[in-house]
């Protein structure tokens, strides 16, 4: 397993992090706790250090998991727990929310959910335009000193934002989306953490499972399952990021002796800035082709031949924008800010 160091965690951390976000259940269709739980084990045993989640994973059910999972195998200070604050419950949805106050009841909650006295990486979720990012930095410092947290990160923030946060409390990670279909963060955001040493989780390495090569056109999704509304996942445009994956499934093959999965993981491995690519796995067999993605690199002239894969493929592209969170709660009026 390849590893890094991130500012402020004192043990080295896996390239490859586990997401457990569908561990939630929420937006996944449902979930199994036991397989959730012998998945995280799988990811420890294989060297995976960093696991990822968040309250709003299943109103705290993912963190929940990771609790247990960390629990049972009896090696917390062996694994990095990130976790993330500033989204609000409001009835079956979350809204943005990185007040002082809002921090103060969500890191005890995360504490007691998770069974530990202290946090890894805490990062806060969405940017909330109506708090101060100032405000939001100073409170995340106050639970640093304190002991609860060990390292400050962002995730979905622009570097606008994270310059402002970063006027008050040292950054340690960003957390932006990255994977072969949504690059939108390699124009500006991991430029911007390259030059200011942060650290990044780069997230939905396998675009929600469309570059994990087991989806076909047949893949029916169940439940509250968000990827029923993902706009790449509909159609026109779900037949054209399947046949992209189709033709880089043959390349992978040809070229590297791979699958679509490896070649998708190890892309964004070996993209300028990225610290740790986060792996949505929830079952232990996916887990599987870890090693397949470790210890070689592509070149340029295959990185040359994906974006010409893709270009040809994906005529109408779409981004990630689709699960940013609304701002404020729906009866409330937005502020001016907002
Ligand atoms: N900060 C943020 O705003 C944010 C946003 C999104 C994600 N994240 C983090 O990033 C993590 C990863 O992102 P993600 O969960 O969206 O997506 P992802 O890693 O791109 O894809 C996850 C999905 O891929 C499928 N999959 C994984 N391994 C597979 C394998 N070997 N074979 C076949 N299918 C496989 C599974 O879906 P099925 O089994 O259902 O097919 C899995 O749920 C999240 O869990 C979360 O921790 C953060």
């Amino acid at each position: 397993m390849e590893t890094t160091k991130l500012r402020d965690v004192p043990i080295p951390v896996s390239r490859v992090g586990l997401g457990t976000w569908a561990m939630g259940g929420f937006q996944w269709g449902g979930t199994d706790d036991d397989r959730s739980v012998r998945t995280i084990h799988a990811a420890i045993d294989r060297g995976i250090t960093l696991i990822d989640t968040a309250p709003a994973y299943g109103f705290g059910h993912s963190e929940e998991v990771v609790g247990r999972a960390i629990a049972e195998k009896g090696n917390r200070d062996r694994v990095v727990i990130a976790t993330k604050v500033g989204l609000e419950r409001y009835g079956d949805g979350l809204y943005r929310n990185s007040t002082r106050e809002q921090i103060a009841i969500e890191i005890e909650d995360s504490l007691r959910r998770l069974k530990t006295d202290y946090i890894d990486l805490y990062q806060v979720h969405w940017p909330d335009p109506r708090t101060p990012y100032e405000e939001t930095a100073k409170a995340l410092l106050d639970l640093q000193r304190a002991g609860k947290i060990r390292a400050i990160g962002v995730s979905n923030y622009s570097t606008e934002a994270m310059e402002a946060f970063g006027d008050v409390a040292t950054l340690s990670t960003a957390q932006p989306p990255l994977n072969l279909f949504e690059r939108e963060s390699q124009e500006e955001i991991l430029p911007w953490c390259r030059k200011h040493d942060v650290g990044t989780l780069t997230y939905g390495a396998l675009c929600r499972g469309l570059l994990s090569g087991a989806i076909d056109e047949n893949r029916k999704f169940e439940g509250d399952d968000l990827r029923k509304v993902d706009p790449k996942f509909q159609p026109p445009r779900f037949a054209q990021y399947l046949e992209a994956v189709r033709v880089l499934q043959a390349y992978a093959r040809g070229r590297y002796q791979k699958s679509v999965l490896a070649l998708a993981v190890r892309w964004v491995l070996d993209q300028p800035g990225v610290s740790v690519a986060l792996w949505g796995a929830r079952e232990e067999h996916e887990l599987d082709p870890v090693e397949e993605i470790m210890g070689w690199k592509l070149d340029p002239a295959g990185l040359k031949s994906i974006d010409v894969i893709i270009a040809n493929s994906v005529t109408d592209p779409v981004g990630s924008e689709f699960m940013a969170p609304p701002e404020h709660a729906p009866t409330e009026q937005p502020s001016v800010q907002a």
